[in-house]
């Protein structure tokens, strides 16, 4: 089913060897393809040699290594976190331990647990949800929000950037009830761009927003992360004030 073939027309090469997946009967192309990807994928292969549960992980990582999210004793909420990359990245960067952990995660999937990060299965647009993330902080407030939440595509266009946009609506939300001053919001935002109304408001509320999309983020995807850094409090929800600076890095 899984054969080796040298991608460059015959000539001998390691370098260009490259993973053939047949199609099997029953298989879809999409998910030959999916599989195919994922066997040649050198960010696949990174994340198992370094222990890291996605190939996600890197992509925190690298918005980290740029734009400095994580220093120590910073406190995190990974939305969206199973498998648990950005949550193993946060937990590792901050310094969070079981004894004092400083990352609280949420899925609506299970998940192993991960040393020193506190973890709920649960649907965050569940009413419940941001308060049992506010009590598992021991009421402090958190210095980084951060979403990689997606739903599962439904095919249907409309419906699906409708859905999106709402979930990261919530997040936004969430992120200025929570936190402290000087905090940061990073969110998983897809292609055709943040909604106007959302940057506008993020804009408001924290200094600068701009647009990113790690190297690890496949360049054929419409992936792309929307980053607010240094968050000016919740007074601001009702000042109409408008002067933060957005642009794309
Ligand atoms: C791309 S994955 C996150 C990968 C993760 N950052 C990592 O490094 O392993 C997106 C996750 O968002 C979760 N998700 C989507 N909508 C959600 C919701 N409403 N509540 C909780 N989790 C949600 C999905 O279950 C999925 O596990």
């Amino acid at each position: 089913m899984v054969d080796k073939a040298l991608g460059n027309g015959g000539r001998k090469s390691d370098k260009d060897l490259k993973i053939r997946v047949k199609s099997a009967k029953g298989r879809k192309v999409s998910s030959t393809k999916w599989l195919e990807r994922q066997l040649n994928d050198p960010y696949v292969a990174r994340a198992r040699a370094e222990g890291y549960r996605s190939r996600a992980a890197f992509k925190i990582k690298e918005m980290d290594e740029k734009h400095k999210l994580f220093h120590k004793g910073t406190r995190v909420v990974d939305l969206g976190a199973a498998p648990g990359g950005w949550s193993q990245v946060a937990a590792k960067a901050v310094g969070s331990t079981d004894a004092n952990p400083l990352v609280v995660g949420i899925d609506y999937l299970e998940m192993d647990p991960i040393p020193g990060v506190v973890l709920f299965r649960k649907d965050f647009t569940e009413d419940d949800a941001p308060q049992l993330l506010i009590d598992a902080m021991g009421g402090k407030k958190a210095d980084l929000v951060m979403s990689d939440m997606a739903w599962p595509t439904t095919g249907h266009r409309a419906t699906d950037h409708l859905r999106i946009v709402q979930l990261i609506e919530i997040a936004a939300d969430f992120a200025i009830d929570v936190l402290a001053p000087g905090g940061a919001f990073v969110a998983k935002v897809f292609q055709g761009g943040t909604e106007h109304e959302l940057l506008h408001m993020l804009k408001r509320h924290f200094k600068t927003t701009f647009h990113a999309k790690p190297p690890s983020s496949r360049q054929d995807s419409a992936e792309a992360y929307l980053i607010a850094k240094g968050f000016k409090g919740p007074d601001e929800r009702t000042n109409g004030e408008e002067d933060g600076e957005h642009e794309e890095r």
